[in-house]
């Protein structure tokens, strides 16, 4: 059994405030308009920096684990297409055609031994490196070297695909960025992991709608009524501000056994489920055997989509076990139903009037602090 002291720390936190009756509550509650939600300038900023400038997971190594094995993706705005390349690293590039700008690989994953545009068929290799040209001589003397396909820096760390969809960007430290969050996710052992389902889902919300239903506790025994209120301790959380990320364990019901236990037989896995806000715009949520890993992504100011991966230890080999995974997937597409169904109804409260500001609780700290981080990307005080 491994624990760590964070986490024994973590156990000694829920089970106190759990006998004083009190909670990992903020100094003060907060406000925030509910421009974010609206306004097209500040969109278009979120746009431009969230989305651009800062690491964003985008798939599971075990998606392209051979070389030519590759992803492609869209929904950050830009096409993008993921690989590895004969020396087994993994690259990535937009995956726009340098000829006129055709998309050059159209599936959604897969296997090639080139990419090849299906405008002109000019093809690229697996370093984005432009090999090819239908009847070359009819374009004088172009210097293929500068035309292959744009590189986007792209990371593997803790079994994840982590990506930055800026071909501008300035070379990132992603050791640095994820180092806050980086013995749970070590402790994870995600890279030996296998995807059991990936699915995504769009709803009729900002993103910030979205995203913001996962970073508190606060509703569990409300929207999740008949799910997952009676499974965790109400509104017993605990936050830690690993900035610009947030550490969330929620603490299942049967924790307070552990009171009558010694702390060298305590386990953390069992007895919590986290929901960290990876900045950005992920949100990871670790389950007692499994993982959850979403990236929220707006279409438009008032639609976004939802991607997630459930991510298993191994593939199922028994019935039994295919029948358990299937059920905690089910489990878990039912409780997003219940807030995606909330989120658009907020989306479509906004211009009511009712509102100008939401107000964010004491015990809603991952919002508080979420709001903190955007303030200071978007003004340039957090960088990647
Ligand atoms: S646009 Fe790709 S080959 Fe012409
Ligand atoms: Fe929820």
């Amino acid at each position: 059994m491994k624990i760590s002291t964070e986490e024994i720390w973590i156990i000694e936190q829920v089970l106190a405030h759990n006998e004083a009756g009190t909670g990992d509550l903020l100094e003060d509650m907060a406000e925030m308009s509910i421009s974010k939600y609206l306004d097209k300038d500040r969109f278009q900023q979120e746009n431009d920096i969230l989305f651009k400038e800062f690491p964003i997971i985008v798939g599971h190594i075990s998606q392209v684990p051979e070389v030519g094995d590759f992803i492609t993706h869209d929904a950050t705005g830009v096409p993008i297409l993921i690989t590895r390349n004969r020396e087994g690293v993994l690259q990535a590039f937009l995956n726009v055609c340098r000829h006129r700008g055709a998309k050059v690989e159209g599936r959604p994953c897969g296997k090639a031994g080139t990419f090849s545009c299906p405008y002109h068929g000019w093809t690229y290799d697996f370093n984005g490196n432009l090999r090819g040209m239908p009847q070359g001589d009819k374009f004088g003397a172009l210097d293929k070297a500068s035309h292959g396909l744009v590189p986007l820096q792209v990371f593997e760390r803790f079994g994840l695909i982590w990506l930055c969809p800026s071909a501008s960007k300035e070379p990132i430290d992603i050791d640095a960025w994820l180092a806050p969050m980086a013995e749970q996710l070590a402790s994870l052992n995600l890279d030996s992991h296998v995807v059991y389902q990936a699915w995504t889902v769009d709803v009729d919300a900002n993103w910030h709608v979205l995203i913001e239903g996962f970073q508190e506790q606060y509703h569990f025994c409300h929207a999740h009524k008949h799910t997952a209120c009676s499974t965790y301790l109400d509104t017993q959380g605990i936050y830690q501000n690993k900035y610009p990320h947030v550490r969330h364990s929620v603490p299942l019901a049967r924790i307070v056994e552990l009171r009558e236990m010694p702390v060298e037989d305590w386990d953390y896995r069992e007895n919590f489920m986290d929901q960290n806000y990876v900045f950005p715009c992920n949100f990871m949520q670790v389950m007692t055997d499994h993982v959850y890993i979403h990236t929220v992504l707006p279409n438009g100011i008032e639609d976004s989509v939802f991607q997630c991966m459930m991510l298993i230890p191994e593939a199922p080999a028994t019935e039994k076990a295919e029948k358990y995974w299937k059920a905690n997937y089910d489990v878990l597409r039912v409780v997003f139903d219940e807030d995606f169904t909330i989120g658009a109804t907020i989306q479509k409260s906004l211009k009511s009037g009712a509102n100008d500001r939401f107000i964010i609780g004491r015990c809603e700290n991952t919002i508080q602090f979420a709001q903190e981080t955007v303030a200071a990307a978007l003004d340039g005080r957090l960088k990647a």
